[in-house]
């Protein structure tokens, strides 16, 4: 099955743009060190739900942009997504052995070329976002994506996740860590679309509290389905959560108080697009599906 198959055609269109997108600015495996490279397309192409590119491209449509000054962004959010993947699923992290239907990164290239293929990764969403450095907010956007994979983002999301293991969090902790490891990128990839569009501080502000909402119904959905989905569908070790010991949201209040949540965040998340409404179709396409989703 597709796993893509729930999104419209508009979205599908998009996915297809940044796939191509992705494949042509990674580095060719022909080339030295071959290795790395093969590594790093492997965790990039061949899955993978795209919903960070497909959200610039969204943020950036409901602005009236849909130009190529969309792609580079959209292609760093999601190395910056891939690298975060590859860590995230070495032994010392979650050590996972399965990750879009397939076997993990350091399954197949070992753990040393799996840490190297992130590097590269992160270093090439950099680069790639460099390229338009004399865009209108050109600066502004590398300063945005490299807050959001740094220590107050990404980074420091899975640092509180680490430390977390075993605890009991209260919720809003449990919130705070989500927002981060999972919600910065997201946040930034909705904020870098509107950037290159050109967004003003009033229309950041809208996108943000749609962003924000996204963000932490994106991951609450990743919770639920670590325990309800079955890995053949999620396309990685289902149960994962509960067997380490991670706090999440049904481990801490519960499925049904979970659910709930996801719905509160999802209408609030509409809430925030209403303003720009048509245009915010594809945006209101994907808040629905990151809370519906399957996979
Ligand atoms: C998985 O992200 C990890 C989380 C941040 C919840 P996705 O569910 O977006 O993974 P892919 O890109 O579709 O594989
Ligand atoms: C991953 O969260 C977050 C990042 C990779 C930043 P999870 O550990 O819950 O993601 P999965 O379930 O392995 O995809
Ligand atoms: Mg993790
Ligand atoms: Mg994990
Ligand atoms: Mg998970």
């Amino acid at each position: 099955m597709n796993p893509n198959s729930k999104l419209g055609p508009a979205l599908q269109a998009l996915i297809r743009r940044a796939d191509e997108a992705l494949a042509q600015a990674l580095p060719a495996e022909h080339l030295p060190p071959e290795s790395l490279h093969r590594a790093m397309r492997y965790a990039v192409l061949g899955g993978g739900k795209r919903l960070r590119p497909l959200l610039v491209y969204a943020a950036g449509a409901a602005l009236g942009e849909h130009g190529v000054v969309l792609d580079a962004p959209a292609c760093a959010v999601e190395l910056i997504h891939a690298y975060s993947l590859v860590h995230d699923d070495l032994p010392a992290m979650d050590d996972d052995a399965m990750r879009r239907g397939r076997p993990t990164c350091h399954i197949v290239f070992g753990e040393a070329m799996a840490i190297l293929a992130g590097d590269a990764l992160q270093a090439l969403a950099f680069e790639l976002l460099a390229h338009d450095i004399h865009a209108t907010n050109g600066i502004e956007m590398l300063r945005v994506l490299g807050r959001a994979c740094g220590a107050e983002g990404m980074a420091g999301g899975q640092a509180l996740d680490l430390a977390a293991v075993g605890r009991k969090l209260e919720l809003h902790e449990l919130e705070h860590m989500h927002a981060c490891k999972t919600g910065a990128l997201i946040r930034a990839s909705v904020r870098l679309g509107a950037l290159a569009a050109g967004a003003d501080e009033d229309t950041l502000d809208a996108l943000d509290r749609y962003a924000h909402a996204v963000g932490l119904a994106f991951q609450v959905r990743d919770d639920i389905l670590d325990v309800e989905g079955e890995s053949a569908v999620i396309g990685k070790t289902a149960g994962k959560d509960a067997a380490a010991d991670k706090p999440t949201f049904p481990s801490i209040i519960g499925l049904d108080a979970s659910r709930h949540r996801l719905d509160e965040l999802i209408h609030a998340a509409l809430a925030a697009i209403k303003p720009f409404g048509e245009r915010a179709v594809l945006l209101d396409e994907l808040a629905r599906y990151a809370a519906a989703r399957h996979h």
